[in-house]
């Protein structure tokens, strides 16, 4: 069998570890020729092709990043590209894809299923928000990055009696605010779930510095926003490829926060540092899980799947019943983010 295998989207820590265990499980064990694509789906429509071998995998276990390259492209029939994505399938000779991403990436591994491509996915984001997996590769890493960030913006915070915002990834979904603002202890976390009022925000930034503490950490997701009809408009800033701008609204966040109490403000972007590194043993873990998993479902002749992590166990679920939802942070865990306010 000759296997595709390649990573779309955002890199995330825990990626070489996904595709070391494809490799030594396909290659090591059923003596399948795994094929590498660069730069995610764009490689494949332009056979971008690099050798993954055992002897390619070699101490990767614990390297951030992706070994193949990763790219924000996608196959269209618009544009001729989903037609060069078969021609390298056929020219290479391609029996299955194993693809490895996050929304985008897994949304257009459904559109190439659809084309009669057999394909088996596997989720990846910092950001958590896949539907359907509780977890995905790379979050784990980011959380204990940010968490530590926030420690370390406590001593500072406390030292200077200022509010510091610190703003983390997470476009849709709040993951990464809220779990990290739980572990670091923030006063205040603000997620794209539940937009805000800033008049809220300032009383209980002001009750607190009156009654027992002289700073405040308030963490932030870079897609929060103020509710509608409150006293603060604000609407995400995008980039020419509808990215956010990182800091644009913690930046915003500390003016309004800064005119209205009088306090002493600064904002930390965590930005990409909660993407780099070396991801945790948990990563790593999960990574391999659901590497060994893909194998697995192609190997039962499994295709439109997507590996996924419930209940602490390895499902499949189909890539159409996951492509184009949100997984968000639900309702019990941001009740515990704001409970200790
Ligand atoms: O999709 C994952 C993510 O890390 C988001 O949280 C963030 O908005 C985005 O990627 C940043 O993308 P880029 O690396 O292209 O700037």
């Amino acid at each position: 069998m000759r296997v595709g295998l390649l990573t779309g989207g955002g890199d995330v820590p825990g990626l070489n570890a996904a595709i070391r265990a494809v490799v030594k499980v396909g290659e090591g064990r059923h003596g399948w020729s795994i094929v590498g694509f660069r730069n995610g789906w764009q490689g494949l429509a332009e056979g971008n092709i690099m050798p993954l071998g055992r002897q390619n995998i070699r101490n990767v276990l614990s390297v951030g990043g992706t070994m193949l390259g990763t790219a924000r492209f996608h196959p269209r029939v618009s544009d001729g590209s989903m037609e060069d994505v078969h021609a390298t399938i056929e020219a290479e000779r391609l029996d299955a894809l194993i693809v490895i991403g996050g929304d985008g990436t897994l949304h257009a591994a459904n559109k190439v299923a659809e084309t009669g491509v057999k394909i088996v996915g596997i989720p990846k984001t910092i950001d958590n928000d896949v539907w359907g997996t509780e977890r995905s590769i790379g979050f784990d890493t980011a959380v204990t990055i940010a968490t530590d960030a926030v420690d370390r913006i406590h001593t500072t915070a406390e030292s200077h009696n200022r509010v510091m915002l610190v703003e983390v990834m997470g476009r849709h979904a709040g993951w990464l605010a809220a779990t990290a603002g739980i572990a670091g202890g923030a006063e205040v976390i603000l997620t794209p779930e539940r937009p805000f009022d800033i008049d809220q925000v300032v009383r209980q930034l002001k009750h607190r510095h009156r009654a027992h503490a002289s700073f405040s950490i308030i963490v932030v997701a870079e897609g929060a926003e103020p509710a509608k009809g409150t006293s603060m408009s604000y609407q995400t800033e995008l980039g020419q490829f509808g990215e956010i701008i990182a800091g644009s609204v913690s930046e915003r966040l500390r003016v309004e926060i800064a005119e209205r109490t009088g306090f002493d403000a600064r904002v930390t972007v965590l930005g990409h540092t909660q993407r780099g590194g070396s991801p945790t043993a948990a990563d790593r873990i999960l990574a391999t899980r659901f590497g060994v998993a893909a194998v697995q479902a192609l190997r039962e002749g499994h295709t439109g799947v997507m590996t996924a992590l419930q209940a602490g166990e390895i499902r499949l679920l189909p890539l159409a019943e996951v492509a184009g939802k949100v997984q968000y942070v639900p309702d019990a865990l941001l009740d515990v983010a704001t409970i200790l306010a």
